[in-house]
């Protein structure tokens, strides 16, 4: 292996710089020369390609998004478009790809990997929803940015005694709402994964106010229902002062923790490695702080579920 391209798809995630960085360093360390695709797969369908060096990834490891820039590729799923891509990267001479991204870069990693070129996926993604990896880069600063803003409602919540619901990201997961609204002790969390009912939640709100509570704090998954809509419902069936906070896209912004960032580097030399090693069609992931390995069709063809355990403390320590 002598030339492999690296890029960034789905969704932004801080962290990803990091991971980028990580391959390109260690990749260039093992005698390599590295390419970035610019624009995730759409980059690869229409050739946008640059090689990189030791400089272009410096000043990065701190900042959140990508400079690679990201896309979803609808193009990229017509045999058309997969002819372009694989007929580019061949004329390119890349021998190997490493594809950062969630699930949908994944399908898209496989495609590659399909037609022969040794490709290997990095879980990037605020959501958390990869199977087969403790963590994916992105989620612990969503989640530390989410506590934040759960920190400073919560200050104005407790001043008007009023009730707030906070609608976080997680189209299909609530991996992003149970970790923060474990750690920023919501009242309720409501996610995709569990059924809810507007009257349980309700319920639970009047109990804790005839216990002595004058605020709470109600934090959903996007894929669990609106936040005006819930916040409406809680108004009208109970009375109390509700205030409604969609956080949206700041999630994906920001500065990258030390955990994104030590995991991005990780991830990204794993990769690296596997594929000077001659592997192909795998997808590196986090066990205990370390790094591990799994094939591409074992992660994709599994779903990762959320921990009960979490969900049911949350809901025990929050009465
Ligand atoms: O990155 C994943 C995710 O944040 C989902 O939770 C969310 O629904 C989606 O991306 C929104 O992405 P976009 O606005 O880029 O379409």
């Amino acid at each position: 292996m002598r030339r492999i391209g690296v890029l960034t798809s789905g969704g932004d995630a801080p962290g990803m710089n990091a991971a980028i960085r990580a391959v390109v360093r260690k990749g260039i360390y093992q005698g390599l020369e590295i390419w970035g695709v610019h624009r995730g797969f759409a980059g690869v369908i229409s050739g946008d390609f640059i090689p990189m060096n030791l400089s272009s990834v410096a000043d990065v490891i701190h900042r959140g998004g990508t400079i690679l820039h990201t896309a979803r590729s609808e193009r990229f799923k017509t045999p058309e478009g997969q002819a372009e891509a694989l007929a580019n990267i061949r004329r390119a001479g890349i021998e190997g790809m490493v594809v950062i991204g969630g699930d949908g870069s994944f399908r898209g990693a496989k495609v590659l990997s399909d037609a022969g070129i040794p490709t290997v996926g990095i879980p990037g993604t605020i959501d958390n929803d990869i199977y087969g990896t403790e963590l994916t880069i992105g989620f612990d600063t969503a989640v530390n940015t989410v506590v934040d803003a759960m920190n400073k409602i919560r200050d104005t919540a407790t001043s008007h005694e009023r009730t707030f619901v906070m609608e976080v990201m997680g189209r299909d997961s609530g991996f992003i709402a149970m970790a923060a609204g474990l750690a920023g002790g919501a009242e309720s969390i409501l996610i995709p994964e569990f059924p809810w009912t507007i009257e349980e939640v309700c319920e639970r709100l009047s109990r804790s106010q005839e216990r002595g509570k004058r605020h709470s704090l109600i934090i959903v998954a996007e894929g669990a229902g609106q936040g005006f809509q819930i916040g409406e419902e809680i108004q009208r069936k109970t009375g109390f002062d509700t205030r409604v906070t969609v956080l949206g896209h700041i999630q994906r912004g920001g500065t990258p923790t030390a955990t994104d960032r030590t995991i991005a580097s990780l991830m990204g030399a794993k990769a690296v490695d596997l594929l000077v090693a001659g592997e192909a069609r795998k997808v590196v992931g986090i066990s205990c702080g370390d790094v591990i390995v799994h094939d591409i069709d074992y992660v994709l063809s599994h779903k990762k579920e959320i921990n009960r355990r979490l969900y049911d403390l949350a809901a025990t320590l929050a009465i």
